[in-house]
């Protein structure tokens, strides 16, 4: 669907998911994925950037395992994550849009929980890619676990709690020969329906990712 579609769509609140492509299997559990893969921190650091030209291709599983964790993983046994929060208060759910449905990660078991058996690849945003790429994540803030911050700052501090995940992502990514990109133009509304939120749950930004379009 074109950006100029969508963006009307979105006007009229009637940008929706479409039906589920394939097997919305109810949990995908992740497999063991290469902690000492991918390049070098400071090799990563020099090839980071956004990309918009995505394959359609799934990403395989070890792949997304070892994404969802540089992400946004369990990393210590107290339960420590790899990016921080205010507080501790690790408020930040990752969504996962895929064909067959959208998951949230549960990272405290290293699982994908199925919230909506459709693709509503194409609610993460206005721009088209987002509709064929493999994957979006979303950025959801749970304000009901920021109980110990401030009220007032409770949002920008969620913000920046998604922009440590977002740029934990981008690291996996320039790592391991992905594409991808952080979006903050995104129909807030429609994908918290989509979602089935609360009105605690806060959508904050997306971050597309999947394997570049080979050259050529
Ligand atoms: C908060 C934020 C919001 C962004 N929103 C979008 C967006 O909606 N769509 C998009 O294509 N890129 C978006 N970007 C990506 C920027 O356009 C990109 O980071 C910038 O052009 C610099 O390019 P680089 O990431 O390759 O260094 C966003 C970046 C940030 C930090």
């Amino acid at each position: 669907m074109n950006t100029l579609t969508k963006v009307a769509l979105g006007m009229m609140g009637r940008l929706r998911p479409k039906p589920a492509l394939g097997d919305s299997a109810p949990s995908i559990a992740l497999p063991p994925f290469e902690k000492h893969g991918g390049l070098p921190l400071m090799e990563a650091v020099t090839g980071r950037h956004s990309s918009r030209d995505f394959a359609p291709d799934a990403l395989d599983l070890p792949l997304l395992s070892g994404l969802l964790w540089a992400a946004y993983g369990v990393n210590r046994p107290d339960g420590g994550r790899t990016a921080p929060s205010a507080m501790n208060a690790q408020e930040i759910d990752v969504f996962v849009a895929m064909p067959a449905g959208a998951y949230r990660y549960d990272a405290a078991a290293h699982e994908l929980r199925l919230v909506a058996a459709s693709d509503l690849r194409r609610v993460t945003g206005y721009q088209d890619f987002v509709d064929q790429a493999p994957m979006d994540l979303v950025y959801v803030a749970d304000h009901k676990r920021m109980s110990l911050v401030p009220v007032g700052r409770r949002e920008a501090y969620a913000y920046a709690a998604a922009g440590a995940i977002a740029q934990n992502a981008y690291l996996f990514a320039a790592a391991n020969g992905l594409a991808t990109v952080i979006r903050a133009w995104i129909d807030r509304e429609a994908i918290a329906e989509a979602l089935g939120l609360t009105h605690d749950q806060q959508v904050l930004l997306s971050q597309t990712v999947g394997y570049p379009v080979a050259p050529g």
